[in-house]
C-alpha cells in the first residue's frame, strides 16, 4: 500500500459519511501514521528487515470497517491478495460489498444489543458455514458444523448480540475443513462496543486502525511461487499446522509507524496450531504493557505484564504506553522463546512478529484508566465440577475418552444452571486451547501448571492476566487441571446444541471436538 492509498484509508475510516468532505488539515493533526511528507518531520524509513507496512482496518479491502447492524451478505469466495510481495496468492476471504466498495474478512463492528441478519453465501467448492466465535446466539445462529452448507448455498442468520464489549472474531466451521479454510484466509473479527468501551476510547482517544489496533497473528507456508500451502502431513494432521512464516494481518514481517503516545492492540490469536509468548522488546529490554482485556471484554482494571501466552482463538486487548520512547526509537512485539511441550517438534522457537517503529512525536497527556469496567463476582456452582479429560489413543486427540460424532451429544447441561469443569491434560499431551461455544465463562483456578506458565500467576490461583475477565478458550498444559465455572443461563426456548472443542484447528478437525447440549 503505496502512502496515498494508506491516507485515502484513514479518511474512510475516520468519516463514516461524505469522506471526501473533510479537510485535510484536521486529519493531519489527528493522524499519528505517517502518511506522507511533512514540512518538520524525516522521512519514515522502515526497518529494512521489517519491509512491509502491517495491513490496517480501513474503508475498504481487506478488513474494511463495517458498522454491521441490518442485513447485508458474506460470501466465502476465492480472492486474490499479494501475501508476499508482488506475489498475488490465491486465498479465500469473505466478501461484503457496502455502498460500493469491496470489504474482504471485514471488521464487523456493532453496539451491544445490535440485532443483524447476515445471509451467507457460500462461493468456495466445499462445504462450509460462518461461527461467531464468542457470540451468545442460539444454536441455529452459531454457525454449528452441523449447519454446514454445499458449495452454492445460502445461510440466514438473523441474531441480535447480547455480549458485552469485546473483540470477538468469525470463521468457518464445517468438520474437517476448518483447518484447510481458516488457513486459506476465512477468518475475521467482529467488534462489539457498549458504553464502557466508549469511555474508554474517549478517555484515551483510540480510533480503529489509527491507534486502536487489532493485530491477528498466523503463520503460514508458502512455496516458491508464494502461494499458501497447507498439505499437512500425518505427523501435522495430528499435532498441528505450523508455518515458519508469521504474518500480523496477512502481512509478512510488517513495520508499523507509531507516535509517543498510548496505543492499543486488540491482538487474536489467528494461527490454527501455534502458540506466542507475547513480549515487547526495546533492545535487549522487555517493556511493561497493560492488558486491558481478554477475549470476552474488559477487565476491572489493567494489569501490567512483561509476557503473556496467547494460544490459537484466544484475545488479548492491551496498551503499551510509547510516551517515554524517542523518535527513532524501535521496538518489537515478539514470541519470546518457550518449551512448546509437544514431543517432536520445536515449536516455541523465538519469532519477531511486529516491528512498532516511533517517528513522530506529539503531545498526549492521558492518564492510563485505573478503573474500565464491572465484572460480576464468579457464578457459584452447587455441584461438584465435571471433570473434562483430554488426552489420546490411537492417534487420536479425545475428550472424556471421546471423539466428534456428530449425532451424539455427550456433555448434557442443564439450562439456567452453573456448572464448574475441572478440565484435565493428561500425559502424553500437548497444550489444547479448549473453546466452548455460546458462552464466556470465568478461570478459576489453575493446578498442575509448568513453570512457563506459573511464573506469570497474578492470582493465588494460578492465572495469568491472560485468563482474567470473560473467556471463551481457555489454554491447557500438558499435566495442568484448569479449573473454569460457567453460567448456562440463556434466553432461547427448546433444546440447543453447542460444542466444546479444541481450538488447535487440526485437533479439531480430527475430532477433539464434542456436541454440548443446553436441555431447555
Ligand atoms: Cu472459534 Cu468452534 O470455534
Ligand atoms: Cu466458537
Ligand atoms: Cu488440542
Amino acid at each position: 500500500m503505496t502512502p496515498g492509498s494508506r491516507r485515502k484509508f484513514l479518511i474512510g475510516a475516520a468519516a463514516t459519511a461524505g469522506a471526501g468532505g473533510l479537510a485535510g488539515g484536521f486529519l493531519w493533526k489527528h493522524r499519528p501514521q505517517y502518511a506522507g511528507p511533512a514540512p518538520v518531520e524525516p522521512p519514515f524509513v522502515p526497518d529494512p528487515a521489517f519491509p512491509n507496512a502491517l495491513r490496517l482496518p480501513g474503508a475498504d479491502g481487506m478488513y474494511g470497517v463495517l458498522d454491521a447492524s441490518g442485513s447485508f451478505t458474506m460470501v466465502a469466495k476465492p480472492v486474490r491478495h499479494a501475501l508476499l510481495p508482488g506475489k498475488p496468492a490465491a486465498m479465500l476471504a469473505y466478501e461484503v460489498e457496502h455502498q460500493g466498495l469491496a470489504l474482504h474478512n471485514p471488521v464487523l463492528r456493532v453496539r451491544t444489543g445490535a440485532s443483524l441478519s447476515i445471509k451467507f453465501w457460500n462461493a468456495i467448492d466445499e462445504t462450509s458455514i460462518i461461527h461467531w466465535h464468542g457470540l451468545k446466539v442460539d444454536s441455529n445462529n452459531d454457525g454449528h458444523p452441523h449447519y454446514a452448507i454445499a458449495g452454492g448455498a445460502t445461510y440466514d442468520y438473523q441474531f441480535t448480540v447480547p455480549n458485552r464489549a469485546a473483540t470477538y472474531w468469525y470463521h468457518p466451521h464445517p468438520h474437517h475443513l476448518t483447518g484447510k479454510q481458516v488457513y486459506h484466509g476465512l477468518a475475521g473479527l467482529f467488534i462489539v462496543e457498549d458504553d464502557d468501551e466508549a469511555a474508554l476510547q474517549k478517555a484515551l482517544d483510540l480510533r480503529l486502525g489509527e491507534t486502536d489496533i487489532p493485530l491477528v497473528i498466523q503463520d503460514r507456508r508458502f512455496d516458491d511461487g508464494g502461494q499458501l500451502a497447507f498439505k499437512p502431513s500425518a505427523d501435522e494432521r495430528f499435532h498441528g499446522h505450523y508455518g515458519a512464516e508469521v504474518l500480523v494481518n496477512l502481512t509478512p514481517r510488517p513495520h508499523f509507524a507509531a507516535a509517543t503516545r498510548l496505543y492499543r492492540f486488540r491482538i487474536l490469536n489467528g494461527s490454527n496450531a501455534r502458540l506466542y509468548r507475547l513480549a515487547f522488546r526495546h533492545g535487549e529490554q522487555l517493556l511493561d504493557y497493560h492488558v486491558i482485556g481478554t477475549d470476552g471484554g474488559l477487565l476491572e482494571r489493567p494489569v501490567t505484564v512483561k509476557e503473556a501466552f496467547l494460544a490459537p482463538a484466544e484475545r488479548l486487548d492491551v496498551l503499551l504506553d510509547l510516551r517515554g520512547a524517542k523518535a527513532g526509537d524501535a521496538l518489537t512485539l515478539i514470541s519470546l522463546p518457550f518449551d512448546a511441550m509437544h514431543q517432536e517438534m520445536a515449536d516455541g522457537a523465538a519469532l519477531d512478529l511486529l516491528r512498532i517503529q516511533v517517528h513522530r512525536k506529539v503531545p498526549y497527556d492521558r492518564p492510563l484508566p485505573q478503573s474500565l469496567s464491572r465484572i460480576e463476582a464468579a457464578p457459584e456452582s452447587a455441584f461438584s465440577p465435571r471433570l473434562i479429560v483430554l488426552d489420546q489413543a490411537k492417534g487420536r486427540w479425545r475428550i472424556n475418552g471421546a471423539t466428534y460424532v456428530a449425532d451424539e451429544t455427550p456433555i448434557t447441561v442443564k439450562r439456567d444452571t452453573v456448572e464448574a469443569w475441572d478440565i484435565r491434560n493428561v500425559p502424553p499431551t500437548m497444550p489444547h486451547p479448549m473453546h466452548i461455544h455460546g458462552f464466556q465463562f470465568r478461570v478459576l483456578s489453575r493446578t498442575g501448571s509448568p513453570e512457563q506458565q506459573q511464573r506469570l500467576a497474578v492470582t493465588e490461583s494460578g492465572l495469568a492476566a491472560s485468563d482474567l475477565g470473560l473467556k471463551d478458550t481457555v489454554l491447557v498444559w500438558p499435566g495442568e487441571t484448569v479449573r473454569i465455572v460457567i453460567d448456562f443461563s440463556h434466553p432461547f426456548l427448546g433444546d440447543q446444541v453447542y460444542m466444546v472443542h479444541c481450538h488447535n484447528l487440526e485437533h479439531e478437525d480430527g475430532g477433539m471436538m464434542l456436541n454440548l447440549k443446553v436441555a431447555a
